[in-house]
This record gives C-alpha cells, sequence and structure tokens, in this order.
C-alpha cells in the first residue's frame, strides 16, 4: 500500500496548517505525488512522486555564475531534502540530511539559494531515503548554460531511468528493503524510461545537429549506451567539458548518477534513428528519433570543445598523499565483520540489520571523516572495490580528475566507476569548505553501508 486515505487526509491538513506554499520568496518546488504513464501504451498511470507534476521534473536552467533560488515544499508522505548533484555548491545548501541540513517534514519548506559556477549538465534528486524516494520519481534536469553555447539545431535532455512495476498494475514495486538487492547489484527495474516514458520519440531532420545531455537517474543500472543512425562526439562527462571532444565509435557506460553531454549529427538514411541500451540478453529501444525532412545536404564537419568550467588547477599529483578507500562486502564476498560507530559486529549482525557492505570497515558513516583536508590541499584517493560487485563512487561539493593507469590526468567527473575487482586513483583539490558526502551511487549500496564524508576546512 502505497497511500491510504488517512495518509492524504494527513498531509492536506498539516499543508493548511502550515502555509507554505502561500509565503512569499522563491519559486516553488513541489515535492508531491502525481500521476503518470510510465509503462507502455495500454497500461494504467503509475503513481510516482515528484518534483512538479512530472518525472522528471521541472527544468532548471540557469545562465553560469547565476544563482539557482528554489522553494523546496513538501507534500510527501516522508520526510526529505534535495541534493543539487554535481554543482560545486556552497555546503549548507547540499542538501544532506543529518550532514548539511535537518530533513524537511512533510508540510514543511526549505530555500535553496546558490550559485551554480560550472556550466553544463546537472541534476537534483531527493537526497532522504533516497533509495526510495528516486526510485519513487523524485529528480530532475539542473541545466547550466554556457556564455556561448555550442552551435547546435537541438538541445535535448534525456534522463534515463530503470523503474520496478508491478507488472499487472503497472505500480512502482515498494520492495525498497529487498535483502538481495541491496547485497547485489541494487535495485534493478522491468521498465528502461528516457523523461519518464517508455522509448519516446524526438522529432530531427536529417543532418541536423544535436546536442544530447544524457543523465543516468536510475537507482543501480549501469547502462552501457549505443547509438543507431547517429554519429558524434562526448563532449562532456559529469557536466564538465572534455579537452577534446572524444569521438564516438560503439558502446559507452553511464553508471548512476553520471552525465555525458553528445554532440551528435543525424546520418540515417532510414526513418528512425535510436539511442539503445545494450544489455546481456540484447538491446532495448530507449528512445526513437523520427526524421522528417532534412535540415542540410551534407553532415556538418568537426566539433569543438566546450568552454571550460573555472577548475582548480591539479599540481603535482606525485607529491599529494594517498588515501585508500576499500569497498568491502556485498554477496560473494561477505562481510567478515565492520563497525557500526565504535560497535563491531560480525557480517551476520550487519545483515540483520539491513548492512551489507562497508568502507574501510564502516557499515555506515563514521563518527570521523574518511580524509580531513585543509583548504586548497591536493590528495590522490584510491578506490580498492575488494568486491563483487561494480560500484559508482560519488564525492559530493567537488570534482575530481580521474588518473589514467599511465599516470596522467584524464577527466574531470564527480562519480566514478569502480567495477568488481578493479582501483581506480583520482586526483582532488580539497577546495571547497564544508562537509561533503562520499557515497556509492547505487543507491541501495549506499543505504546499506557504502557511505562515508570528507571534511575541507
Ligand atoms: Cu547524487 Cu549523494 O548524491
Ligand atoms: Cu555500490
Amino acid at each position: 500500500m502505497l497511500f491510504t486515505r488517512r495518509h492524504i487526509l494527513k498531509t492536506a491538513a498539516a499543508a493548511t496548517i502550515l502555509p507554505v506554499a502561500a509565503r512569499a520568496g522563491y519559486p516553488p518546488l513541489k515535492a508531491h505525488l502525481s500521476r503518470q504513464r510510465v509503462a507502455p501504451e495500454g497500461f494504467p498511470d503509475t503513481t510516482v512522486w515528484s518534483y512538479g507534476d512530472t518525472v522528471p521534473g521541472t527544468i532548471i536552467k540557469v545562465d553560469q555564475g547565476a544563482r539557482v533560488q528554489r522553494k523546496l515544499v513538501n507534500d510527501l508522505p516522508q520526510p526529505t531534502s534535495v541534493h543539487w548533484h554535481g554543482i560545486r555548491i556552497d555546503n549548507a545548501m547540499d542538501g544532506v540530511p543529518g550532514l548539511t541540513q535537518d530533513a524537511v517534514a512533510p508540510g514543511s519548506s526549505f530555500d535553496y539559494d546558490f550559485v551554480a559556477p560550472d556550466a553544463g549538465t546537472y541534476w537534483y534528486h531527493a537526497h532522504n531515503q533516497s533509495m526510495e524516494q528516486v526510485a519513487r520519481g523524485l529528480y530532475g534536469p539542473l541545466i547550466v548554460a554556457e556564455a556561448t553555447a555550442p552551435d547546435v539545431d537541438q538541445d535535448l535532455v534525456l534522463m534515463l531511468d530503470d523503474w520496478r512495476l508491478n507488472p499487472e498494475t503497472a505500480q512502482i514495486t515498494d520492495d525498497f528493503d529487498n535483502g538481495h538487492d541491496l547485497s547485489h547489484a541494487g535495485r534493478l527495474g522491468n521498465i528502461l524510461t528516457v523523461n519518464g516514458s517508455f522509448d519516446p520519440a524526438f522529432a530531427v531532420r536529417r543532418n541536423e545537429r544535436l546536442r544530447l545531455r544524457l543523465v543516468n537517474a536510475s537507482n543501480a543500472r549501469i547502462f552501457d549506451l549505443d547509438l543507431d543512425g547517429l554519429a558524434g562526439w562526448i563532449v562532456a562527462l559529469d557536466g564538465m567539458p572534455l579537452e577534446t571532444p572524444l569521438r564516438l565509435s560503439g558502446s559507452f557506460p553511464l553508471a548512476p548518477a553520471q552525465r555525458a553531454d553528445l554532440i551528435l549529427d543525424v546520418i540515417t538514411e532510414d526513418e528512425t534513428a535510436s539511442l539503445v541500451s545494450v544489455e546481456r540478453d540484447g538491446s532495448y529501444g530507449l528512445a526513437r528519433f523520427e526524421v522528417g525532412g532534412t535540415a542540410a545536404g551534407a553532415r556538418r564537419q568537426g566539433v569543438s570543445a566546450l568552454p571550460p568550467n573555472p577548475l582548480p588547477e591539479i599540481g603535482n599529483i606525485q607529491e599529494a598523499q594517498t588515501h585508500q578507500m576499500r569497498l568491502q562486502g556485498g554477496a560473494m564476498r561477505w562481510l567478515e565483520s565492520a563497525r557500526l560507530g565504535e560497535t563491531e559486529l560480525s557480517g551476520r549482525e550487519l545483515a540483520q540489520l539491513g548492512k551489507f557492505w562497508a568502507l574501510n570497515g564502516y557499515a555506515e558513516r563514521p563518527e570521523d571523516p574518511f580524509l580531513d583536508a585543509a583548504v586548497g590541499s591536493l590528495h590522490r584517493i584510491e578506490f580498492v572495490n575488494e568486491s563483487a560487485f561494480a560500484h559508482a563512487m560519488h564525492l559530493h561539493g567537488h570534482h575530481f580528475r580521474l588518473i589514467l593507469d599511465d599516470g596522467s590526468l584524464g577527466p574531470w567527473r564527480d562519480t566514478v566507476l569502480v567495477g568488481r575487482g578493479q582501483a581506480r586513483q583520482i586526483a582532488l583539490i580539497a577546495d571547497n569548505p564544508g562537509n561533503w558526502l562520499l557515497h556509492c551511487h547505487m543507491l541501495g549500496h549506499a543505504v546499506s553501508g557504502m557511505m562515508s564524508w570528507f571534511r575541507v576546512s
């Protein structure tokens, strides 16, 4: 049962006692229940939790350097908060209950007000009971426009999701504490959507140039994306421009929370081009691009890099201290023991508490930070994945650079995919003061142990 009648009445009553939406101020970002068709044609509508009236929520678009101001109004049956994923934000606005703010109770509101320093593709999502709230639809796009935008014919935001719906009723299954999901790859669904619908169509013209802003909003699915009838480049990852655009050839991964900006030309001779998800058992269509007419006689030539963002200069990484973070536990590598606070518990005891994973021996966010960094200091973090599953490790408030196998610096990111048995290093300039989360963005892993934090002061 998602919502009882009593429950809805309670929420409505609370809303009249606290006239939050009526108070003057920022434009509201109302989190509430709504309905939309998520499943294919012929299925009933799905009850979702949304920002505004749709999933994805209201698009928030600002110019680089401008302020984002929104009043979160909570008309949900649970406390909530908003995290502005990938924004190098003022810590007080980061939206993490228990670390940067209190969760916003049903019937209450919270004013978010921050500067968006970097142009690019970002997103916002719930950060309280995220495993459930994001799965129910609490996410939306946050687009920060470059002063000079690239020359494209269409700029499209495509938010990818993976829903687990009851195949008869098309309602979200509410098994959010499913121990099998938590201890394995996380909550994987049974229907893939783009912008909240199944296999949507976009109108394009032959030889048209598109910017696609892909956002993986799913709880746990690592997409392996491929294009059919579209050719071009990756120009940005996790919002940050690549120094040199990367020509696409074959499929490319997009882990939970990651973004990729593509510049593509419609080169198909057919009526339809498509974006597909390559899965173990075949390719699944995510979105169609229906070709109507011709934009130009020939494909455009070349592409330029997007203008760089004001990121810090990374000095000599050889001189930086390396901090190891071991990713432990999960099915097949069950934890022998790990700590909750200062108490060491056995793997069995932890499992009974719904904890299956640990970061450096802690099965929940520890009291002390994983890293206590001076403002402006440079660090190497090595993620060592001792588990049998992949993890998408995300740092709040900062972007970092990957350190490639040859020791050189790779792209800027805010979320790095660490494959099973893999070790990956990043270079971080801790230049944003505050207390920042560091966690796995497979949301079921985060809630069942893969949560840590670092302090910059
Ligand atoms: Cu996308 Cu801790 O968040
Ligand atoms: Cu994980």
